[in-house]
């Protein structure tokens, strides 16, 4: 049996930066991707990254106590606070060591690094890269974890590539490794762990309409859940204001807060007539932004009764071509327009799993030696609505303590563990695609991914009320049922990714379950979760973390404090 001290679960920002740390407490780590690194969902962040650096003062004192507040307020004070300042204190000293390792931050004409304003601020603290701030944070993490990988001559960072993580293994309440199965051969393997960190991304696959990669089906957090650890705020789901119509690609918050306007069917601004986005118009937070573009078009104010435009026009070609060239080639190559010279046609679209497998500040969930960070965790420093730029600084400032965290464990408690129930677990999952194999079902994997898309997309959306959320938690009983007659088109063992996509769609539907079951039993409005049935927030009854059990019935729902620290709760004006 394969031993690593470390397994890292997900090649991502979280995953990439957690192996680093591992590494540099000289402890041996291994990372399971499902994809190479370089093309998990990381790649894709646009905008920015998060810190109070203060490179365009105007002005304006920024801090990382406001950068705090701002996060708070902004999670319509559901956020833990201890989480949010470790993570607002840790913020500039993060960036600044990404930059020693060579990320190719835009500058100011000074040569500082470069902040464009961003939701929830209101003034420049997002760092970025041009507008693929994902890509070039995560060629940097790769380039380091290659440059440890080739100094080590005893393989002390190992990467397993199109390896698929099935289970989670557990031993008398202690995580010792995973079973996983090597996409490519087909071969499945139990691996041994001192600890396991699971940095595995989001689940915005659970739906259709959303700017997420189609590896992000919340594989990574069923796998925990499913291993007794709960999933935490499940219920609060990120709709980001712009993506392109039909095609549901980010069209960055980076373009508004270089000075994009939303315009309606008239050619107004149309934000300035709602009282929570007049003040900050176009860089007010997501969650207001998505419900005032929503309300617009039912409005009838929209276009075809489905989109709004985002008009960069006036910006100039200079700008647009240095600061938003990744904005302009997408617009050009998937909708044939220009955004120099037409206006881009944008809908909301889910973005962000603000929920995720339960953890504390130093990323430890409820298994010892069992870890999380990055969008799969839920620390929880984004509660109810994540402001942009915060994710990716999520990623790296968790990542690291996680692998800080994980290295201290593995020293202190070392060893190999858990053999006999590994191969117990590895028998059991090798049975489970044995059956799945030989099923006579005739129940096709795509019909049940599509429909549980469009349930989700039509009934846990920006504006979600009890009848809607009650005909999803029948479906969802219903698409879980069909599951058990799936039917495997293909059994051969190489490359087999209908498999693949059969074993993750269980996750698909599990965790879309655990959302469902949150919102529905969260009867008030709070940051990205609205309920027209209750359209204000509940601080008396719903101050708190909603916590989903995996049980053979289903979802067991249970709460849990939000840790207040400095800023009492207060309503949320803007
Ligand atoms: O709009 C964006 O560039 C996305 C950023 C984020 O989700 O933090």
């Amino acid at each position: 049996m394969k031993y690593h001290d470390v397994i890292v679960v997900g090649g991502g920002l979280a995953g990439l930066r957690a192996a680093i740390e591992v590494n540099r407490h000289n402890v041996k780590v291994a990372i399971i991707s499902k994809v190479h690194p370089l093309r998990s969902h990381s790649i894709a962040a646009q905008g920015g990254i998060n810190a109070p650096l203060e490179n365009h003062f105007r002005g304006i004192y920024d801090s990382w106590e406001k950068h705090a507040f701002d996060t708070v307020k902004g999670s319509d004070y559901l956020a833990d606070q201890d989480a949010v300042i470790r993570m607002t204190k840790d913020a500039a000293h993060r960036i600044y060591e990404l930059e020693h390792w060579g990320c190719p931050f835009s500058r100011t004409a000074e040569g500082r690094i470069a902040q464009r304003p961003f939701g929830g601020a209101g003034f420049p603290r997002a760092c970025y890269a041009s507008d693929k701030t994902g890509h070039a944070l995560l060629h940097t993490l790769y380039q380091k974890v290659m440059q440890f990988k080739h100094a080590s001559e005893r393989e002390e960072l190992v990467i397993y590539e199109e390896w698929l993580v099935t289970d989670l293994v557990i031993d008398e309440g202690v995580c010792v490794g995973v079973i996983a199965m090597d996409i490519i051969s087909g071969k499945i393997e139990a691996l041994q762990a001192g600890a396991v960190i699971f940095a595995t991304g989001g689940s915005g696959r659970i739906y259709g309409n959303t700017t997420n990669a189609l590896i992000n089906t919340g594989m990574g957090m069923a796998v925990p859940y499913w291993a007794g650890v709960p999933l935490k705020d499940m219920e609060f789901i990120q709709f980001h204001p712009t993506t392109i119509l039909g095609k549901n690609i980010l069209i960055t918050e980076g373009c508004r807060g270089e000075g994009g306007f939303l315009l309606n069917n008239k050619g107004e601004r149309f934000l300035e007539k709602y009282d929570d986005s007049r003040k900050d118009m176009e860089i007010a937070p997501r969650d207001i932004i998505a419900r005032n573009i929503v309300r617009e078009i039912s409005a009838g104010y929209g276009f075809d009764d489905s989109y709004v435009l985002l008009d960069l026009r006036h910006l100039g070609k200079e700008k647009i071509f240095r600061r938003l060239p990744g904005i302009r080639d997408i617009c050009m190559e998937f909708i044939g327009i220009d955004p120099a010279e037409s206006p881009i046609p944008i809908k909301p679209g889910q973005h962000y799993t603000m929920g995720g497998i339960d953890c504390n500040t130093e990323c430890e969930t409820k298994i010892k030696g069992l870890y999380t960070a990055g969008e799969s965790a839920c620390v929880s420093v984004h509660g109810a609505n994540r402001l942009g730029g915060n994710s990716l600084l999520d990623t790296i400032v968790f990542g690291a303590i996680a692998g800080e965290n994980t290295s201290k464990y593995v020293q202190s408690t070392g060893g190999k563990k858990g053999e006999k129930r590994l191969n117990d677990v590895l028998n059991l999952r090798k049975q489970i695609i044995d059956k799945i194999g030989k099923s006579t079902g005739t129940e096709e994997p795509v019909t049940i991914k599509n429909e549980l898309n469009k349930m989700m997309d039509t009934n846990v959306g920006i504006f979600r009320n009890a009848s809607a959320l009650q005909k999803a938690a029948c479906e969802i009983k219903t698409l879980q049922e069909r599951y058990h007659r799936i039917k495997l088109n293909y059994t051969g063992t190489q490359v087999n990714l209908g498999l693949v996509w059969v074993l993750e769609l269980k996750g698909n539907l599990d965790v879309a379950e655990a959302c469902i079951m949150g919102a529905l039993a969260r009867e008030e409005s709070r940051g990205a979760h609205f309920r027209t049935d209750f359209p204000r927030r509940d601080d008396t009854n719903w101050l708190k973390h909603t916590l989903s059990y995996f049980t053979k019935e289903g979802v067991k729902l249970d709460y849990a404090p939000v840790n207040i620290g400095p800023f009492a709760p207060k309503e949320r004006k803007y």
